[in-house]
């Protein structure tokens, strides 16, 4: 396991990051926190009170979701560094959800050429997905991440205990991005999952625990094995290119989805594409179609609709001598990646949304 990962059941591993800090690597370092208004009111409190060098720390609030991965925000929190005396044993602690764990990457990786950060992920889609890898962006008009770094953060430090206060439509979001790596992974614990999220037992942190856990542990491994994303870590953008096409087409239309509930979405455009182009059983599709129902309103596409989602799709940053590539899997726990999809079947699998 990377030894950059603490991750505990109770909230031990705050513990295990007052010690990192206490270290000698850290002696010189003044702490920037970057929190939104949400996790300053509902999770920074828990932070300082456990890990003692973050005492004195500076503070920096960001708007809440996608609105804080800007070029402009990015740009007042360098501002803000110069202006508080930051230098280049500075460290920058992020504490929220993949989009302050996105920015708050950017912004560390670019100030003086690179200084160091720290994850804190406190929601469920920043820890088993958003805060662990590296991958740091910020968004333009209403493209997504097409701006970042490539760029580890020091540590990521994921406990339970900040869960309790997110809200319901958060965690069904984070609930898919949990599902995706499932079905990437691990047919037992997918099918356990199923019958997690079949009843109320889904809002229950202990019981989802295991399966965060073993998220986490699975995109550090291949990450590790692949930081760049040549190869193996294209498994993880699984649903995402549907996915993205959706979020971004939302954010267009003034009517924003969760990210994690478009991957959610996405999901079944390519499990549906995996079924016709690597004879996934069909079972899966409509296993999974049955947790969404019961989960979220799935809502249809219009043929217009798809049009304009095509449109990003062909944009994706995947994609490679204008094909669409996407990463699919041929049964739970195998996925393949690069598998080249023609606008058609893109188009076919969007329209199946409502319809199954
Ligand atoms: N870098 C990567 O590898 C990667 C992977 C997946 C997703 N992402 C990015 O992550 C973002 C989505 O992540 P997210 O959904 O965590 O975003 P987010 O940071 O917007 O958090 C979602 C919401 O939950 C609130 N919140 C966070 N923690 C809370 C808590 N403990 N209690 C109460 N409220 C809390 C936030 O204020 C926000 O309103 C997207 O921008 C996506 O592109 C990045
Ligand atoms: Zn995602």
């Amino acid at each position: 396991m990377n030894s950059n990962l603490f991750i505990s059941k109770n909230n031990s591993a705050l513990s295990k990051l007052g010690r990192l800090l206490d270290s000698e690597a850290y002696k010189d370092a003044k702490y920037f926190i970057v929190v939104d208004e949400n996790t300053y009111n509902c999770c920074l409190p828990m932070l300082v009170g456990k890990v003692d060098a973050l005492e004195r720390a500076e503070f920096f609030e960001v708007p809440v979701g996608e609105e804080a991965k800007s070029l402009e925000i990015a740009s007042q929190l360098w501002q803000t560094l110069i202006d508080c005396g930051a230098d280049r044993d500075s460290v920058i602690i992020n504490l929220g959800g993949g989009c302050v764990c996105d920015l708050g990457g950017f912004v560390a990786s670019g100030f003086m050429r690179g200084i160091r950060y720290i994850n804190v992920p406190t929601t469920l889609i920043s820890m088993a997905d958003a805060a662990i890898g590296g991958k740091t962006a910020v968004n333009l008009e209403n493209v997504k991440n097409p701006v970042g770094f490539f760029s580890m953060p020091q540590a990521v430090c994921i406990v339970p205990g900040f869960l309790s206060t997110l809200p319901d439509m958060e965690w069904l979001a984070g609930l898919f991005e949990v599902i995706k790596t499932l079905l990437l992974s691990d047919s037992v614990l997918f099918n356990e999952m199923i019958s997690v999220v079949s009843s109320p037992d889904c809002f229950d942190e202990k019981k989802i625990w295991p399966f965060v856990s073993h998220c986490a542990e699975f995109k550090s491994n291949v990450v590790m094995a692949d930081p760049r994303e040549q190869s193996i870590r294209k498994i993880l953008n699984f649903g995402h290119t549907l996915g993205h096409g959706i979020e971004s087409f939302c954010l267009e239309e003034g009517k924003p989805l969760p990210h994690g509930v478009c991957i959610g979405l996405g999901l079944i455009g390519e499990l549906y594409l995996s079924v016709k182009k690597l004879n996934l059983s069909r079972k899966v599709l409509d296993d999974y179609c049955r947790i969404v129902r019961g989960m979220i309103e799935i809502k249809s596409l219009s043929l217009h609709d798809t049009e304009s989602v095509m449109k990003y799709i062909r944009r994706d940053k995947k994609n490679r001598d204008g094909l669409i590539l996407c990463s699919l899997i041929k049964d739970v726990g195998v996925p393949i990646i690069d598998v080249v999809v023609n606008e058609n079947e893109v188009r076919d699998a969007l329209l199946q949304l409502g319809k199954l």
